[in-house]
């Protein structure tokens, strides 16, 4: 038996803590492990490694796995892979990983989407592992990499502090999240930032300008005489920050002037995904690939590994916080999350609106 293992989409810190879990379990078992490099175009391309290698007594892990388990990014490489959403492309890939016995993909919810059409249509024996930064996959408390993400938006933001009280500025900082405003809510939460601006809110562009005007000209005018406001941003808002910066200021530059104080944009882009793990990335990677690896070896396909599931219907693993879900229900949980209709989101949009008076206090 031997088991592939690839990284798909948009990498996550923790991404490599998985994989490590993957290989050094699996080499405790005798049991061989494959890196596919650069996701579903390693598949295409049968651009395999081995992670595994026999010693005497059994099979030990390459040294590379060890040393990239704490490390970002994608010791196998990362990629989105455009042929593989074609059946063709698929047909391609599962011909291509004939020879081995089971696949796990650690990946995002396109990455997922494409492992369910693999073993539905091909009977590819696999597991998915849920990977993104956005936390926007279904049926899990968080994916890896959302925890690494949101310390490196908090730090980033105590940085940005620091300028904006020394020059009294407003900041609109814009944090990652293509259609889940997650990274952003729970950074304005933990920053105490005056506001947070997400899509799933549903605002204009005009009320988004006229919002932001008045609650900076609040913040710095009269007995408040805050010195610094932050604003984040979640990159699903289509306004450009740049743009959102210049109406205000538009609205308000002369006040904002009288007052001797300013605003700025700042983008943090791609930033905020890479870095080393966290504690938490690092264990919930390893005890998602260590249950991915287990569950295959038990058989299971066309399941995805689960971190203390906010949704009912779960199965059980031998981790306490790890349940397994079919994927198909994790996709069609991923759609409602995202098109706002899942009570999670609902929620989520729920306690934002209670924060939203205490946090522009
Ligand atoms: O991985 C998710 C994500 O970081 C999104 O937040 C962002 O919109 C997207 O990936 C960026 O993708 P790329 O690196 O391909 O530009």
């Amino acid at each position: 038996m031997t088991v592939a293992v690839l990284t798909s989409g948009g990498d996550a810190p923790g991404m490599n803590s998985a994989v490590r879990a993957v290989v050094f379990l699996a080499a405790s078992r005798g049991v061989p492990v494959v890196g596919v490099e650069r996701g579903y175009q390693g598949l295409l391309d049968r651009r395999f490694r081995p992670l595994t290698r026999e010693v005497a007594g059994g099979l030990a892990p390459l040294p590379e796995v060890s040393v990239h388990g704490n490390l970002g990014g994608s010791m196998l490489g990362s990629a989105r892979c455009k042929p593989f959403y074609t059946p063709e492309g698929r047909a391609q890939a599962a011909k291509n990983i004939a020879d081995f016995d089971g696949l796990v993909v650690i990946g995002g919810n396109g990455s997922l989407a494409g492992a369910h059409a693999l073993a539905k249509e091909h009977g590819v024996r696999l597991v998915g592992v849920p990977a993104s930064i956005d936390h926007d996959i279904g049926c899990t408390n968080t994916a890896i990499g959302v925890d690494s993400a949101l310390n490196t938006i908090v730090g980033a933001c105590d940085r940005i502090s620091d300028t904006a009280r020394a020059h009294r500025r407003a900041f609109v900082v814009e944090v990652m999240g293509r259609r889940s405003g997650y990274l952003c809510m729970a950074a304005a939460v933990a920053t105490a930032a005056d506001a947070a601006l997400f899509r799933e809110a549903g605002r204009s562009e005009d009320e988004l300008v006229e919002n932001l005007a008045n609650l900076v000209r609040r913040s710095f005018s009269g007995d408040r005489e805050k010195q610094r406001v932050l604003i984040l941003k979640a990159e699903g808002v289509e306004v450009p920050c740049t743009r959102l910066v210049r109406r205000v200021q538009e609205h308000i530059g002369d006040e904002l002037e009288a007052m001797g104080a300013s605003i700025r944009a700042t983008v943090l882009g791609h930033l905020v995904r890479g870095g080393p793990p966290t504690y938490q990335d690092r264990a919930v990677g390893g005890r998602f690939g260590a249950v991915a690896l287990t569950s295959l070896l038990a058989g299971k396909t066309d399941v995805m590994t689960a971190w203390s599931p906010p949704v009912a219907g779960g199965e059980a693993t031998v981790d306490r916080h790890v349940e397994l879900f079919g994927l198909g229900e994790v996709l069609d949980e991923t759609e409602r999350l995202l098109d706002g209709s899942s009570p999670v989101t609902q929620a989520r949009v729920k306690a934002m609106a209670r924060m939203a008076g205490v946090l522009a206090l």
